[in-house]
């Protein structure tokens, strides 16, 4: 009698400790897999730097992107993407050896949603698109994430990515019209409470 009470006890704290963690796991970060295996992707194999930004938390709790159609922002993102990605990729991403990714088709179509497509930057995919998280931080990843986003040419109802408001303003586009200043001219990148508010 008094030890089936201690194990309903048990049971019972058990069933708490169970569901608080859970909650707290699913509050803290994310399941990323790799876009071709479908396996978990460890995160700790980043950079120490560049994982704690407030940019970085938000993401990996929520999947949203703040530096998405952040002004301030696209300077990084694009030196990013013009030192780690283009090569391959394209000068605004049009496609080299690597696919296009200005357009509104994807090999993989996780890469529509900024979970996806953060997944597909740190893990890679096949071939010669191998795991950034050697070359690239977390913080960045998400940069270079919100510069491929920008150099969207398709329609902007395609750009499931964007939030409804980020899809009314957004502007197809167009390399010639680019204005995105240089890196050494660019404002401090910050991911606003305005932006993370403008984000889902
Ligand atoms: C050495 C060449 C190379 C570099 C550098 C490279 N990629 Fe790739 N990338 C590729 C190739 C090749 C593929 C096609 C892989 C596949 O289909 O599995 C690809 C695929 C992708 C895809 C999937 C596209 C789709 O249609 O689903 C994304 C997204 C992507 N790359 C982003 C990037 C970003 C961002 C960078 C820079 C941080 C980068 N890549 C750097 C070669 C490269």
């Amino acid at each position: 009698m008094h030890s089936r009470f201690l194990s309903r006890g048990v049971k019972a704290l058990l069933a708490v400790a169970f569901v608080s963690g859970f909650a707290l796991a699913a509050q803290a970060t994310l399941n990323f897999t790799n876009t071709v295996t479908g396996q978990p992707l460890d995160l700790s194999d980043a950079p120490a730097e560049g994982r704690d930004t407030e940019a970085v938390k938000k993401f990996l709790a929520t999947g949203v992107n703040v530096y998405v159609e952040n002004p301030t922002c696209l300077p990084k993102g694009k030196d990013l993407f013009l030192s780690m990605c283009s090569g391959c990729h394209g000068h605004y991403g049009e496609g080299k050896i690597g696919p296009g990714l200005n357009d509104s088709y994807w090999t993989y179509p996780k890469n529509m949603t900024d979970q996806g497509l953060f997944e597909t930057i740190f893990g890679g995919a096949q071939g010669q698109m191998g795991p950034m998280y050697g070359a690239l931080n977390l913080d960045e990843m998400l940069l270079v994430m919100a510069w491929v986003r920008h150099f969207y040419k398709d329609d902007p109802n395609d750009a499931v990515w964007l939030t409804p408001a980020q899809r009314a303003a957004f502007k197809r586009f167009n390399e010639k019209e680019d204005q995105t200043p240089d890196l050494d001219k660019a404002p401090v990148c910050k991911a606003t409470a305005a932006s993370a508010a403008g984000s889902k």
